[in-house]
């Protein structure tokens, strides 16, 4: 089936930046096919966003071969892909190890999740991104570029899929490719990167999606950038 409106995969959708996102995209009417391992949550976001918009909810998880297959054939239900979200992510522990705790297998469940897993997918899917002359959108972090103690892990994963999306833009340069840097978030995410504090002043992660839309929206050149002053740029602009 091809459907007029235009079609985004957002990967780990049942919480946090990705059910804002999806949200967001629901209501300009956008066609979502949503991925997230938990599949109640997954169910009840999707049913909620159904109201409004064309949605389908594939359970599982994007380390899962099998699961991104379905996740391809999903989309390729609705037609070409205008937007991949590579947001689901592994945090690999809570309180987060130091490196030299840290166990191999949880190095690479964060690899498998963090990188290899969104690698696959948009190999996977770059000829339905080709279709649409779509967007990737890597959702990155700044441990990707700083050295916290006990974020190893994570922040070599995020680094990495920085780089697998500026070679990707240097390879396929007719599609655009962003990894961004949301900036802290309440999310269950950043409360297991701080067991025991209060988070409560941190943003919500929807006070991020305005920035991301216009991201979308203008379509700069492929590349690295900060939610934050991506929004100030564009305010001041
Ligand atoms: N929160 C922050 O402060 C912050 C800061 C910088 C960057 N980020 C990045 O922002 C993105 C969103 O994070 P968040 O804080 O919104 O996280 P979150 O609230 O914890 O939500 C994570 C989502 O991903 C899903 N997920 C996790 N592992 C998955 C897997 N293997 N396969 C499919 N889905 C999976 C979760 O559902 P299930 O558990 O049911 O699978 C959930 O829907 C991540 O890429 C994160 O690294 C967050």
């Amino acid at each position: 089936m091809t459907t007029t409106s235009p079609t985004a995969l957002i990967t780990g959708a049942s919480a946090g930046l990705g059910r804002a996102l999806a949200t967001a995209l629901a209501e300009r009417g956008w066609t979502l096919v949503l991925d997230a391992r938990g599949a109640d949550r997954l169910a009840e976001v999707a049913t909620g966003l159904a109201r409004v918009t064309t949605v389908e909810a594939v359970a599982g998880s994007v380390t899962d071969r099998a699961h991104r297959a379905e996740l391809a054939a999903a989309v390729r239900f609705h037609g070409p892909l205008d937007l991949l979200v590579h947001n689901a992510s592994e945090l690999g522990g809570s309180p987060q190890p130091r490196l030299v705790d840290l166990d191999p297998q949880t190095f690479e469940t964060v690899l498998q999740t963090n990188v290899v897993a969104p690698a696959a997918l948009t190999r996977q899917l770059l000829p339905d991104l080709v279709a649409a002359h779509g967007t990737v959108l890597a959702i990155s972090s700044d441990a990707a570029v700083e050295h916290y103690e006990g974020w190893g892990a994570y922040a070599a994963s995020k680094a990495a899929l920085d780089h697998l999306v500026g070679t990707f833009a240097a390879e396929q340069p007719a599609l655009r490719w962003y990894a961004v840097d949301p900036g802290d978030m309440r999310t269950a995410m950043h409360q297991a990167a701080f067991p025991g504090e209060d988070i409560s002043d941190r943003p919500l992660p929807e006070s991020v999606v305005p920035a991301l839309l216009r991201l979308l929206d203008t379509a700069p050149p492929s590349g690295r950038y900060r939610a934050s002053e991506y929004a100030v740029r564009e305010v001041l602009a």
